[in-house]
Order: structure tokens, then C-alpha cells, then sequence
């Protein structure tokens, strides 16, 4: 099971990161942000090594790489 949090390097979205990721110990939980002046992946170092996470960058304006991904 594979599941694309947006926003994930941001305020809310890190939390959110962080409970799936430790919740969810046989899911990949995919984290897609622009690492905008708001995103900052200090936020999620603790979780960073985790085999269950994967940090994706990109932006969710760029359809192309959005279905590269969903095929994935
Ligand atoms: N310390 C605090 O209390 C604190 C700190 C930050 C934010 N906040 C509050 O939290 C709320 C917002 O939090 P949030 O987590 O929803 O937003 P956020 O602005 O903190 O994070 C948004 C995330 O989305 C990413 N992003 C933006 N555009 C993108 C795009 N096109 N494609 C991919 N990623 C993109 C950014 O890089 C960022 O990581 C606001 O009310 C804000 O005031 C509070």
C-alpha cells in the first residue's frame, strides 16, 4: 500500500508525516513537496532514515510528473 502526502515538509503536513510513518509501519508513505520558504525538512529528520519514507520534490502544479508518479 502506497500513500502521497502533499505539503509534507510544512507546519501540519510534517506531523502528519510523522504519524503515518510510525503508524503505519507497512505502508510507504510518500511525502511530495516544493520545499517552498515554507517547507523545511529539518521538520522530519527523525523520520528520514525510516525504510517505510520516501521524500519526493516536486510540485503538485506539474502534472506530468504528478502521473509519472501515480504509475509509479
Ligand atoms: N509554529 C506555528 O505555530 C506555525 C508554524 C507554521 C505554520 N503555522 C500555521 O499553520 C497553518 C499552515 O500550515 P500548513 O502545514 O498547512 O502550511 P505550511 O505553509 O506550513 O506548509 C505548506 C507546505 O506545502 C508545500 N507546498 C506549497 N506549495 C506547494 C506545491 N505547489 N507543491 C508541493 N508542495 C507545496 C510547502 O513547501 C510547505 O512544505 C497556518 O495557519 C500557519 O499560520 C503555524
Amino acid at each position: 500500500m502506497n500513500i502521497l502526502i502533499t505539503g509534507g515538509a510544512g507546519f501540519i503536513g510534517s506531523h502528519v508525516v510523522r504519524r503515518f510513518v510510525k503508524g503505519y509501519p507497512n505502508y510507504n508513505i510518500y511525502n511530495l513537496d516544493a520545499l517552498t520558504y515554507a517547507g523545511n525538512l529539518e521538520n522530519l529528520r527523525d523520520i528520514e532514515q525510516y525504510p517505510n519514507y520516501t521524500f519526493l520534490k516536486g510540485d503538485i502544479l506539474d502534472e506530468p510528473f504528478l502521473n509519472k508518479i501515480f504509475v509509479k
